[in-house]
């Protein structure tokens, strides 16, 4: 007999036998009548097992506990009292067969929505926890979600070609995780951060449409939408510009977000970088509520707040937002949203409020009348509302700014959960100013175009040169990011001076993709989805653990296999390499942020 998925158990099955194998999701004693709630891939059933049935199931079934697999056999009859909330909840199998396929060992914790066992537990025994309908229900969409990344790349000219493991260092910003080699001693692979390298030496072979659905590895920070290990949707293309890279990504996420009932805009709205930064205080801000950052520096540079005289005379910015409905705040709302500011590098922020028809600036008397309501009007203040003002240099404003839209929107629950705000950013400064290392950083990665309009200001203005690079994002998370590529290895070698990196390193780390370039390279540009978040956007996960299978906790660690793990001395011996007897403590953790 043909077995049958638990979870697709219906009303028509109702006479008919059916076999399942299944786990014993929950067990159920009546006092003579036992329950068991059978789990599989599709789903759950019920079996309700009757002592004077069948003596010989109820023994084996009786004896059955928590997460043991059984293989029963009966017909499916409409149950006495359907459960509404159970997808199968209208039937029940009785069974007349019945074996144990598998017993269990008392599970840590049972694997439902319901049970409060702690992450750490759950790593622990991943095995168990992806048993929870959640995990299964997010990895069948990613198996699903790619393989419609893969149909369309196909139906859209892109070959799928695997690109090295064991590497050199591809800069994109964050450390590299480096293989020792045995038979080079002393000379480590270091795996790939992405594939970029490869992907635009494919270009210059002529592949044109490049595919890879590849595993990245990154030694960052990690947060909640980070994974040392995670997976890129690459993509590269010869003889496109930014409109084609961007159009072709447009089309992906039609095909795939439907696949869970959300429909993207035909044509998603777009920011410069600058305005994003001007107007949201970030580069990839989440328009799905508005507070927008409006400068009032021309407005308050005259004013007799010498904070905000002084911080406009020395080149910096006063700005803010309004937040309706928020003039009741208290102090101690407001002292947290100082810190926040704070934190971001700004003095602190300060207060004006709109109530009983008067507005009130924090500090009195420093404020005309006139200024007080040319600032409200600029900020679209109105009546109930408050709004946070920021004098700093530009940069810390709209990062200090930024970060308080979002704890403002959180505070006023101002954020619709279930709407998909998609914007295209554009045009991002090619280099920023690095203060600890006192030098240009790339602010994508060094192969990145500059835009053709500024490239007289390389030598003089390298902070003005604009990228053609562009990044999509989606309700705040960066989903991806690409750009035109630079394709002539005179401008790849004075990007790379800029960059502090001289001829001779140059050579040495890039050596092989500026000499591709010299042989024929077309223009070309692509871009890189992360797959892992794209998934946790489509079915609305808070981590990006709960979208891979096998993550590693924040500090990199695999609590199932305990990796990384200590080797034997012999292994490390036969690697050409000596531990020292006490491992520094990693550094405070200082790399770069990286998206
Ligand atoms: P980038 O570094 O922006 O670009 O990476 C592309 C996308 O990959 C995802 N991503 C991550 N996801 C999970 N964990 C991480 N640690 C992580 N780091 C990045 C993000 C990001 O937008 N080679 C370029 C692409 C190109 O220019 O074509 C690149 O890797 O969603």
């Amino acid at each position: 007999m043909q077995r049958r998925g638990a979870g697709t158990l219906s009303t028509s099955d109702i006479g008919s036998r059916v076999l399942l194998k299944a786990w014993v999701r929950r067990r159920r004693d009546m006092g003579g009548l036992v329950f068991l709630d059978l789990r599989d891939r599709s789903g759950v059933a019920q079996v309700a097992v009757y002592p004077e049935a069948h003596p010989e199931v109820t023994r084996i079934l009786f004896a059955a506990r928590a997460e043991w697999v059984v293989e029963v056999e009966g017909e499916v009859v409409a149950r006495e009292s359907p459960n509404p909330q159970m997808a199968t909840g209208a039937v029940e199998l009785l069974p007349d067969r019945a074996c144990i396929l598998s017993r269990s060992d008392p599970p840590p914790f049972v694997p439902d929505a319901a049970s409060d066992a702690g992450e750490d537990t759950r790593l622990r025994y991943r095995y168990l926890d992806l048993r929870r309908e959640e995990l299964q229900r997010n990895l069948a969409l990613r198996s699903e979600a790619t393989l419609a990344v893969r149909n369309f790349c196909q139906e859209n000219g892109f070959l799928e070609i695997e690109t090295p493991m064991l590497t050199r260092s591809t800069p994109e910003g964050a450390r590299d995780y480096l293989v020792p080699s045995r038979v080079h001693r002393g000379s480590f692979y270091a795996l790939p951060q992405s594939p970029q390298i490869f992907k635009q030496i494919l270009m210059v072979s002529g592949f044109e449409r490049y595919v890879q659905i590849v595993r990245c590895f990154r030694d960052e920070d990690l947060r909640a939408d980070r994974q040392p290990e995670f997976t890129q949707i690459d993509l590269e293309l010869s003889f496109v510009d930014e409109e084609d890279v961007i159009a072709l990504v447009e089309g992906l996420f039609h095909r795939i977000f439907p696949l869970v009932g959300i429909e993207p805009p035909r044509v998603f709205p777009r920011l410069t970088y600058a305005e994003a930064m001007r107007r949201f205080g970030s580069d990839r801000p989440d328009l799905r509520f508005d507070l927008e950052i409006a400068d009032l520096s021309q407005l308050l540079a005259e004013s007799d707040f010498r904070a905000f005289s002084a911080t406009v005379a020395g080149g910096g910015v006063i700005r803010g937002f309004a937040v309706p409905g928020a003039a009741a705040a208290s102090r101690k709302q407001v002292d947290g949203w100082v810190q926040v500011a704070r934190r971001f590098g700004a003095a602190g922020a300060l207060t004006l409020r709109r109530r009983d028809g008067e507005i009130q600036f924090q500090v009195k008397g420093v404020l005309s009348e006139a200024q007080l309501s040319a600032a409200a009007a600029a900020l679209g203040l109105e009546e109930g509302g408050l709004a946070l003002i920021v004098a700093a240099p530009e940069a810390t404003a709209a990062a200090a700014l930024g970060a308080l839209r979002l704890e403002l929107a959180k505070a006023y629950d101002l954020i619709p959960e279930d709407e998909h705000a998609f914007v295209w950013v554009t045009e991002f400064p090619l280099f920023e100013w690095d203060e600890k290392s006192d030098r240009w950083h790339a602010l994508h990665h060094p192969f990145t175009s500059p835009d053709p309009r500024d490239l007289e200001l390389l030598d003089s203005a390298p902070g003005e040169v604009r990228s053609r690079a562009y990044d999509v994002v989606l309700n705040g998370m960066e989903l991806g990011g690409g750009s035109i590529r630079i394709h002539q290895s005179e401008i790849q070698s004075r990007v790379f001076e800029l960059l502090g990196i001289d001829a001779e390193e140059a050579e040495h780390r890039f050596g092989f993709l500026l000499q591709a370039l010299r042989y024929g390279a077309p223009p070309h540009g692509g871009l890189a989805l992360g797959l892992d978040r794209l998934i946790m956007m489509m079915v609305g996960a808070d981590s990006i653990r709960d979208v891979i299978a096998f993550p590693k906790t924040a500090s990199a660690t695999c609590l199932m296999t305990e990796a990384p793990a200590v080797v034997d001395q012999a292994q490390v011996e036969e690697l050409g390499l000596a531990l020292l007897a006490e491992a520094p403590a990693p550094s405070a953790v200082e790399s770069k942020e990286q998206d």
